[in-house]
């Protein structure tokens, strides 16, 4: 299965990959995800993409198809892929295109979560994600099972994103607005976007997309039980 998650900041793009990992066997390829570990590394391309992603803007086109026809190339990507911030422009959408045909992979959908402005804000001014380990969580939403202690690692040290600051926050809503939804009509010509309601609560909006990918033709594994 190779799919392409869609939807502005704090849509549950993240969240619904690591679900669809699980169901599909696909792996998650998150751009934002990647770029900050480029950031951490301190790399050239991280000391180039820091200030852009602090300022809320979209990193280069270059940048972003280089690093994605890398990563595509790795072989846990052979069991197909879930795009989770790729692409965001519409030179991303082609030159997509384009790999996929080089490399004879298939674009099965595009799933593209759809909420309102106040959600947003709410799922982004909660979010936070542990210090050790990454695993995310929410204040209200999902919260760690003991206060104050990672789930998966047992780390107390939690932070926050630094382009989750409320200013931020409004510019990449803006570029959403400006510069990915201009993707969507390139997929509806091929006749692939699949609309989900991305306000429900996450196993709703998990069992809509899987419904969705049904339509789309594409099975979830069956669970050994
Ligand atoms: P990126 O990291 O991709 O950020 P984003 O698209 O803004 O998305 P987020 O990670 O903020 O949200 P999400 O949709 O994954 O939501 P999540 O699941 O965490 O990109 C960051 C930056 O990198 C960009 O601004 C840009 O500068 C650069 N970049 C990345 N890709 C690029 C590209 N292709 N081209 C150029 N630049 C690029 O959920 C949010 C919170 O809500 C969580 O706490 C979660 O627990 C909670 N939640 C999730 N679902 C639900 C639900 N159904 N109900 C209640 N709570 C929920």
């Amino acid at each position: 299965m190779n799919i392409i998650l869609v939807g502005p900041p704090g849509a549950g793009k993240g969240t619904q990959s690591k679900i669809l990992e699980e169901r599909y066997g696909a792996r998650q390829i998150a751009t934002g995800d990647m770029l900050r570990a480029e950031v951490a590394s301190g790399s050239p391309i991280g000391l180039e993409a820091k200030a852009v992603m602090e300022a809320g803007k979209l990193v280069s086109d270059d940048i972003l198809v280089r690093m994605l026809r890398e990563r595509l190339a790795r072989p846990d990507c052979a069991g197909g892929v879930i795009l989770d911030g790729f692409p965001r422009t519409l030179p991303q959408a082609e030159a997509l295109e384009a790999l996929f045909k080089e490399t004879g992979r298939h674009l099965d959908a595009v799933i593209v979560l759809e909420l309102d402005g106040d959600a947003l804000v709410e799922r982004i001014a909660g979010r936070f994600a542990c210090a050790e380990c990454g695993a995310g969580y929410h204040r209200l939403f999902r919260p760690t099972r003991v206060k104050g202690v990672c789930d998966k690692c047992g780390s107390t040290k939690f932070v926050h994103r630094p382009d989750d600051s409320p200013d931020v926050v409004r510019r990449r809503l803006a570029a959403y607005n400006e510069q990915t939804s201009p993707i969507l009509p390139f997929y509806e010509a091929r006749g692939l976007v699949r609309k989900v309601n991305g306000m429900a609560p996450m196993a709703t909006v998990a069992a809509s997309i899987e419904e969705a990918l049904r339509r789309s033709g594409v099975q979830a594994r069956q669970i050994a039980v």
